[in-house]
C-alpha cells in the first residue's frame, strides 16, 4: 500500500495525482487535522508530528510514504528518511527539477507557508541540483539547455536566482471557500507583486492548497510557468516503481483507498469534497 500524509486535507491534491499516475494502487491517506496548520509551526514540532504521521501510516501497512505536505517535506524529509525504513518521497525535489527545466531567465519564484519559505529548502535544493548538473556537464552529458546557453553567454554556468514569498493567508481563504472571491484575488496580487518585480518566469506552487487556485494565480501572473509539485512527485513515484519491480509487485492494486484524519467535523468533510471533487469516507483516529 502507498501511504500519503499531510497536515490536513490539502494533501488530497497529491493523492489525486498519485491516483492518476498509478491507477488501481491501494492508497492510505492520513490528514493531521487536529494539529493543522503545520505551516506556521517550528521545524522541530513539524518533525515530531511528521514522524508520528509516518508511523501511523506504517501501522496501516504503508510500504512507501509520500509526504504531501510542503511544510513537512521542507523541514522533516531527511529526518524521516533516517528514522523510517521504507522509501519516502517529498514534494520539493521533483518540483525543483521541473522548475530548473522550465526557467529560461534563471529567475525562479516560490510561494508557500512560512515554514516552507523560512526553511530555504527550495533555495538549497536548487543549488544542490545545479551542482549535480555541473558535474554532469563536465562529462558533457545531459546538461540542461538553460545551462548550456548560460555557459555560452557568461563563460561559466548560468546563475539561478530564487525569490520566495510566504503566502500564509491563502490556506485559510481556500479552506473557507474563498478561492474565487475578490478578497483572495487582492491578497494574491500583493503576494505575487514582489515576484513579478523580480521578473521570475517560473513559479513553484509550494503548498498543497495552491493547485485549487492555479487558474487564478496564472491569471494574475500570466508570464510565469507554474510548477505544481503534486504532478512531479507522482511521476517520481511512478518511475521509482518501474525501477523497483519487486517492490512494485508487492504493492496491492485493488483500487482501494482509506482516509484517516485526527479530527473530524462537517467542515473537514466539506473541505475533502472541495479538494477531491467527490465525497469520501473520513475515519477519525
Ligand atoms: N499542507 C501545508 C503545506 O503544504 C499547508 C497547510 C498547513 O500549513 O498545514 O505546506
Amino acid at each position: 500500500m502507498i501511504g500519503i500524509f499531510d497536515s490536513g486535507i490539502g494533501g488530497l491534491t497529491v493523492l489525486k495525482e498519485v491516483k492518476r499516475a498509478l491507477p488501481g494502487y491501494d492508497l492510505v491517506y492520513f490528514g493531521d487535522t487536529a494539529r493543522l496548520p503545520y505551516g506556521n509551526k517550528s521545524a522541530e514540532l513539524i518533525r515530531q508530528y511528521a514522524l508520528e504521521d509516518a508511523e501511523f501510516l506504517l501501522e496501516q501497512g504503508a510500504q512507501i510514504i509520500v509526504v504531501a505536505c510542503n511544510s513537512a517535506s521542507a523541514v522533516a524529509l531527511d529526518f524521516l528518511q533516517e528514522k523510517i525504513n521504507v522509501p519516502i518521497f517529498g514534494v520539493i525535489k521533483p518540483a525543483v527539477k521541473e522548475a530548473l527545466q522550465a526557467t529560461k531567465n534563471g529567475r525562479i519564484g516560490v510561494i508557500g507557508t512560512r515554514a516552507t519559505v523560512n526553511s530555504k529548502v527550495y533555495e538549497r535544493e536548487i543549488m544542490s541540483q545545479l551542482s549535480e548538473s555541473k558535474e554532469e556537464a563536465v562529462d558533457d552529458l545531459k546538461i540542461p539547455a538553460f545551462m548550456r546557453q548560460g555557459k555560452k553567454a557568461a563563460g561559466g554556468s548560468r546563475k539561478i536566482e530564487v525569490f520566495s514569498q510566504a503566502a500564509p493567508l491563502l490556506v485559510p481563504l481556500i479552506e473557507e471557500g474563498y478561492a474565487k472571491k475578490g478578497e483572495t484575488k487582492r491578497i494574491l496580487k500583493r503576494y505575487l507583486l514582489p515576484l513579478k518585480m523580480k521578473q521570475v518566469d517560473t513559479l513553484i506552487l509550494g503548498c498543497t492548497h495552491y493547485p485549487l487556485i492555479k487558474d487564478i494565480i496564472q491569471d494574475k501572473f500570466r508570464r510565469a510557468k507554474l510548477i505544481d509539485p503534486a504532478l512531479g512527485v507522482a511521476q517520481e513515484l511512478k518511475k521509482f516503481l518501474q525501477q523497483n519491480p519487486e517492490l512494485d509487485r508487492s504493492l496491492s492494486k485493488r483500487g482501494q483507498e482509506k482516509f484517516f484524519v485526527s479530527d473530524l467535523t462537517e467542515h473537514t468533510e466539506d473541505i475533502a469534497r472541495l479538494f477531491l471533487g467527490r465525497k469520501v469516507k473520513l475515519n477519525k483516529i
